[in-house]
């Protein structure tokens, strides 16, 4: 059986790590680092754009996440509210649709208020579909679609038998989605940090010690050249 023709993704995912060494490594608070992340975010939306990549999913807040100091945490909310109110011109102007994954209802009321205007006044864009994955923990989101399949089961609605990978896929946050083709990951860091565990069981792998401020076109392309030349097998030969 020959193998999958790889080319280009369609569906970039990315786990934007680095901002706090990179901050470090310019003597600054690890804010700035977060703040240069927001600026290589719309980076990399620009060249999903110039490539024609139509889906790209971005690790921005973890469950785990919330366990970091609270001025950090509540550092990084402030920043999510700034960079979505600043970016939603552009994201229409660009026909940029944005989703948000993850356990939204944790997040401040004012973030979500703005994310909700975001997403609901994106709706109707096409040419790129950003999620950004705020708030989120794939186990958490298995979990969360274990629950909803076991009252279905408990209240008679659905046989066990019937629950097949696809009705599982069918109950996460990503339904809908197409799985990533490639899972970025940079500062060097070899894990996923409970990042789209089930989506990502046949994406390629890509790992840059390029810290994500620096994140940028050079290391898109690579990226990308690097992706093509892989053979998708699937399992099989
Ligand atoms: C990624 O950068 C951003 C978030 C997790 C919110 P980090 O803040 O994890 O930066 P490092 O890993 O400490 O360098
Ligand atoms: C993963 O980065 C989460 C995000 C990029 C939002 P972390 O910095 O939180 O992951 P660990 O702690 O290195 O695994
Ligand atoms: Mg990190």
């Amino acid at each position: 059986m020959p193998c999958a023709v790889t080319d280009q993704p369609r569906h970039v995912a990315i786990i934007m790590d680095g901002n706090g060494r990179w901050a470090k490594q310019h003597s600054l608070p690890r804010s700035k680092g977060h703040e240069q992340g927001g600026r290589a975010v719309e980076r990399v939306v620009d060249l999903c754009l110039a490539h024609g990549i139509p889906w790209l999913t971005l690790y921005a807040f973890s469950m785990e996440n919330w366990g970091r100091p609270k001025a950090e945490v509540n550092g990084l909310m402030e920043m999510l509210k700034h960079f979505l109110g600043k970016s939603l011109p552009k994201m229409q102007e660009k026909g940029v649709r944005l989703r948000a994954i993850g356990e939204l209802e944790l997040l401040p009321e004012k973030c979500r208020d703005i994310l909700t205007k975001a997403v609901n006044e994106t709706q109707g864009n096409s040419a790129l579909q950003l999620t950004l994955a705020l708030s989120y923990g794939s186990r958490q989101e298995i979990t969360a679609a274990a629950r909803k399949l076991a009252s279905l089961a408990a209240s008679g609605k659905l046989s066990p038998q019937d629950i097949t990978p696809e009705l599982l896929a069918d109950h996460l946050y990503t339904a809908g989605m197409p799985d990533p083709d490639l899972l970025i990951r940079t500062s060097g860091e070899m894990r996923l940090s409970n990042y789209l565990l089930w989506q990502v069981s046949y994406a390629e792998l890509w790992v840059t010690p390029v810290l994500w401020p620096d994140f940028g076109e050079e290391n898109f392309e690579e990226a990308l050249a690097e992706y093509a030349t892989r053979h998708r097998r699937y399992g099989k030969r």
